[in-house]
């Protein structure tokens, strides 16, 4: 059974990845996702915020409520110093993370991760639009402009973690990826800030995924894959064997897990994969490359109209009592 797979023209035996996240936090941690079986580990991010300092961002009374330096994790200095530790201790590739939405020298930050022994690095296009002045183009250029910064920088492969609320999505990724993107992670979760309506003030708070967020990605998989030739990382719901082999069939070359991994230990890693490689024994596929992409929209002659067809199809289905 050959679970091997490139994911950013990284060589993986398998396609179980520990995503961005706390996971890797310590060495200890990173040791343990790779005890527990991930073929490669992606590190929290580094905020553009923490290397060049805040541009502002307003609260709902105007003022900018960014997290002190303390607060944080890890500063730029001590990232590298982590990432620097975790390469030493785990032999699986270590992915690099930035978060940022705008052009700025902080992007030159990717040299010291690469010079740090960043196998790979994600770039992670955390933007919530809320200008009027800035229609969707610019917001886009400016994407795409950032990742032609990094990739000028670095000689490691790059990823783009996008969210999904772009208005043609396919376009703007295939202008990514012309701009030097080797891969797409699908997708970033937005942690929606709640008010508490009695102290009258907003609540943000980290909510682990669930299980059906996963069918926005297998949709997107699904249609990128088709017509975006790169790497593409799904995350995003993935817990079970089955959501693995639908990311797959999708066109997914790499799966990653946080959420999952929070709840039930890296351990869950091995186990998934266990069950994901029996699914394809049962079905008698002999590689992950003769069961990626089976189902992507280039075998439908018009993913809009295959689309519209079974929204049509679902809602006239719907019977009431
Ligand atoms: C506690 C926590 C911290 C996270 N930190 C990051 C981060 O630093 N950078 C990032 O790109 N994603 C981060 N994520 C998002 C995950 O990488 C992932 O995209 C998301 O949780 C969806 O995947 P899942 O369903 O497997 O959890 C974080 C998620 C959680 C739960």
């Amino acid at each position: 059974m050959d679970l091997s797979t490139t994911y950013l023209g990284l060589e993986l035996p398998h396609p179980f990845v520990a995503g961005a996240s706390p996971l890797s936090d310590s060495v200890d941690r990173a040791r343990r996702l790779e005890d527990g079986g991930a073929a490669a580990i992606v590190l929290r991010s580094l905020f553009e915020e923490q290397i060049d300092g805040p541009s502002g961002s307003p609260s709902l009374d105007g003022e900018a409520t960014l997290p002190d330096p303390e607060e944080c994790v890890f500063g730029p200095d001590e990232y590298l110093d982590h990432l620097q530790s975790v390469k030493a201790a785990v032999s699986v590739p270590v992915i690099a993370s930035l978060n940022g939405h705008s052009l700025g020298g902080w992007l030159r930050h990717a040299q010291d991760l690469e010079r740090a022994g960043a196998d790979a690095l994600e770039l992670n296009l955390y933007d919530v639009a809320a200008d009027p002045d800035l229609d969707g183009a610019e917001i886009e250029e400016q994407a795409v402009e950032m990742v032609q910064e990094v990739k000028r920088a670095v000689r490691i492969p790059l990823a783009a973690k996008l969210s999904p609320f772009y208005t043609s999505l396919p376009h703007f990724a295939r202008r990514l990826v012309e701009a030097g993107a080797d891969g797409l992670v699908l997708f970033n979760r937005f942690y929606e800030t709640d008010i508490d309506v009695e102290a009258l003030e907003v609540r943000t708070h980290v909510d682990l995924s669930h299980h059906h967020e996963l069918l926005l990605r297998l949709r997107w998989l699904a249609v990128l894959s088709g017509c975006v030739p790169c790497s593409f990382a799904v995350s995003g719901g993935v817990y079970t064997a089955q959501d693995a082999v639908k990311a797959i069939l999708c066109g997914a070359h790499a799966v990653q897990m946080v959420s999952a991994l929070l709840r039930h230990g890296p351990a869950c890693l091995g186990e998934v994969r266990g069950r994901f490689a029996q699914w394809m024994r049962e079905r008698g596929y002999g590689s992950l490359a003769q069961m990626r992409g089976s189902i992507h929209f280039v075998t439908s002659p018009d993913p809009r109209t295959f689309e519209r067809a079974n929204y049509m199809r679902v809602l006239q289905a719907y019977r009431s009592e």
